[in-house]
């Protein structure tokens, strides 16, 4: 499994880069605005691949703002107004690996690879979008098997009552990125707020070393900050861990084929629409149920292999 990723990095992009890099090749990541502005995000990156030891990944800042909302929607009252809120990381990042803009340094990575490769968008699709809108042709679609994206519900959402935050944060983009016609996989609310991971299954990060204790901090104010939020609960959901999921064991999940539309503004700005009739669109693939009790094997699994060895 050779993936890029774009992220929001956000506590739950941390856990989902961390398992990423056990069950995969890593050939980039690229960064979005979202949690938190883009040029944190991009430092947050760079910060987690410092302590995951894998300095050597390649990553590049892309948009720092939706597509053409005027006014960003971050999340720190989630991750923190670092967006890596529960412990003391190096304030240091990486070097961008590239002057491009995210999109443009994509491009240019998928030009090198000699086999399809996934992707993996855990954030808003903003970098998505305008890679898709400046490259959609054949050259680029051989070289793409699939772009599963964290995002969207069918279910009611998660910043209103009907949006989930990454399509409500860039709608413009969550809606032509699912009617491009590329091959989307969307995992949304639907299945990610079905595998909760027990709080109480933290302890086991105790035995992972400075990663367990790092990402045992992150969990732990993202836990809080839910509670904060009044959605008391003694699991917390790792939306973005179950799209690299998706990506690596899609067999895993149950999917449907829906006609998709993203609502762009107004009240119901961000929320997935079953196009049933009127404008013709391409089936996206839906993930609508998961194998839960196999997602947290796996995700244990995966975070195993930082076991320090006694
Ligand atoms: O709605 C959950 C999504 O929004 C996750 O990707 C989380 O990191 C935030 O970006
Ligand atoms: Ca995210």
């Amino acid at each position: 499994m050779r993936w890029y990723l774009d992220m929001d990095p956000g506590i739950d992009d941390a856990v989902a880069l961390a398992v990423a890099l056990n069950r995969g090749d890593v050939a980039g990541i690229t960064t979005v605005a979202g949690n938190v502005d883009g040029e944190k995000t991009f430092r947050n990156a760079g910060r987690l691949l410092k302590v995951f030891g894998r300095p050597e990944v390649p990553v590049v800042p892309g948009a720092r703002r939706p597509l053409f909302l005027a006014v960003p929607t971050y999340a720190e009252h989630v991750h923190g107004p670092s967006g890596l809120e529960g412990y003391p990381l190096a304030e240091e990042g990486l070097q961008a690996a590239s002057d491009l803009p995210a999109w443009q340094w994509m491009a240019e990575c998928l030009r090198n690879e000699d086999q399809p490769v996934d992707w993996v968008a855990t954030g808003p699709l903003t970098n998505v979008a305008r890679f898709l809108g400046a490259y959609d042709d054949d050259r680029y679609r051989a070289r793409v098997r699939t772009i599963t994206v964290m995002g969207g519900s069918l279910c009611g959402g998660n910043v209103t009552d009907t949006a989930e935050f990454n399509f409500y944060a860039d709608p413009d983009a969550a809606d032509f990125v699912l009617g491009s016609g590329w091959p989307v996989r969307m995992v949304g609310l639907d299945v990610t707020m079905r595998p909760g991971l027990p709080i109480s299954d933290l302890t086991k990060l105790g035995e992972m070393g400075t990663v367990g204790a790092v990402l045992a901090g992150l969990m732990g104010y993202y836990a809080e900050a839910i509670v904060r939020l009044g959605e008391a609960s003694d699991q917390i959901y790792l939306h973005d861990v179950v799209a690299v999921a998706a990506t690596a064991h899609p067999e895993k999940f149950t999917w449907k084929q829906v006609p998709l539309q993203i609502v762009r503004e107004g009240e119901l700005r961000g929320t997935v629409v079953e196009v049933l009739h009127g404008e013709r669109r391409p089936l996206v693939d839906v993930a609508v149920d998961v194998d839960s009790q196999w997602f947290l094997r796996w995700v244990w699994e995966s975070l195993g292999a930082y076991q320090v060895k006694r």
